[in-house]
């Protein structure tokens, strides 16, 4: 990809965790870029990364974590050579990030104006009155009723939906760039879900930002991202635009996950679930962490891991299949579940 176009551009990016257990490589050489405007979707099971990876974009990684390698290019500059006083910078003024919880993200001491204002007194060195009229613009931006009520609020206040609404004022506040959005709608009922995902696709246009949308529905991928990266064990498995992804899913994982998706054609018990489960994070495993699941593995997958490779315009996948090194006439093996 043009590296021009892209306002994120991540290198082999390896984030690990040193427990008294052992090293757990959450972050497991991950590379994938961000277009500049667009959404790049992030999709995976549970424990894949995928906050792991939001987490080290940031740079807020803590002990027992640490970035050990790789390279983040923001605009140019690598992140990784920034200080703690200019990341802190980036993260007020550049990147911002709704985090999975919202409700522990609050703080329940302050009004919620306060806390959308503090991000002006700070980064913008506005008085508290001006500071405080933007809070109350960015409520009304996001679409919050009564805004000069609500922000003499505190959380409890107000319901998970207007919540999250908030989360959202506040990753705003200062014009970000690029917001990384980590599963920003699971705590939230059916309604609710589709009108912030609305909230967040309208906000993006009208403010051209880049966004990291992390989600484990790949029916949300589907209606909100440009792009998507396919996430399994720390590792991204296949990469490329929303359609080709729909259209042709070429990693075994991807297509497990697509047969899994609820559609209106067939019977849902016709529906296929990843059969296995995801292998501990201590495993150390050689090869392909998909091989146990695999329905196609061979010994190959389980002696070497695959790079991920380029198949096709902007489409990148992890999979010996797609090597000239498979062997087509091995017989496949039980799947072992
Ligand atoms: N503080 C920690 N100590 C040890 N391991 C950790 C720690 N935090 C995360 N991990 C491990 O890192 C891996 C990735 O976790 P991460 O939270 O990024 O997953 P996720 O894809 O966001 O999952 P979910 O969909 O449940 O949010 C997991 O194996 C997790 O157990
Ligand atoms: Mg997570």
């Amino acid at each position: 990809m043009n590296a021009k176009q892209s306002v994120l551009e991540i290198k082999n990016l390896q984030t690990s965790f040193f427990t008294d257990s052992g090293e757990v490589r959450a972050v497991d050489g991950v590379s994938l870029s961000v277009r500049k405007g667009k959404t790049l979707g992030i999709v995976g099971e549970s424990g894949s990364g995928k906050s792991i990876l939001s987490l080290s974009i940031l740079r807020l990684i803590s002990e027992p974590g640490r970035i050990i390698g790789g390279e983040m290019i923001y605009n140019g500059e690598n992140l990784l050579n920034k200080t703690v006083k200019q990341m802190r910078n980036i993260r007020g003024n550049q990147i911002s990030m709704i985090f999975q919880e919202p409700m522990t993200s609050l703080n329940p001491v302050f009004t919620i104006g306060d806390q959308i204002a503090e991000a002006y007194q700070v980064h913008e060195n506005m008085s508290k009155r001006q500071a405080m009229d933007k809070a109350v613009e960015m409520l009304r931006l996001v679409g919050i009723p009564s805004p000069e009520k609500r922000v003499k609020q505190y959380p409890f206040q107000l319901s998970g939906g207007m919540r999250q609404r908030v989360m959202i004022a506040m990753a705003l506040a200062c014009n970000p760039d690029l917001l990384i959005a980590d599963e920003p709608t699971t705590a939230l009922d059916v309604t609710i879900q589709a009108q912030i995902l609305d909230l967040i696709r309208e906000l993006q246009q009208r403010l051209h930002m880049s966004v990291i949308f992390i989600t484990h529905d790949l029916g949300v991928v589907a209606e909100t991202c440009d792009d998507v990266a396919v996430m399994y064990c720390g590792k991204v498995v296949e990469f490329s635009d929303v359609h080709t992804l729909f259209k042709e899913p070429k990693h075994p994982y991807t297509v497990g996950l697509m047969n899994s998706l609820p559609r209106h054609d067939i019977d849902q018990e016709e529906l296929e679930a990843i059969k296995g489960s995801v292998p501990s994070p201590y495993a150390g495993l050689t090869g392909c962490w998909f091989a146990p699941r695999c329905p196609h593995a061979q010994d190959l997958c389980r002696e070497a891991l695959p790079e991920l490779t380029e198949i096709g315009d902007n489409h990148k996948v992890r999979c010996w299949m797609y090597s000239d090194l498979w062997n087509p006439n091995q017989t496949e093996p039980e799947v072992n579940t």
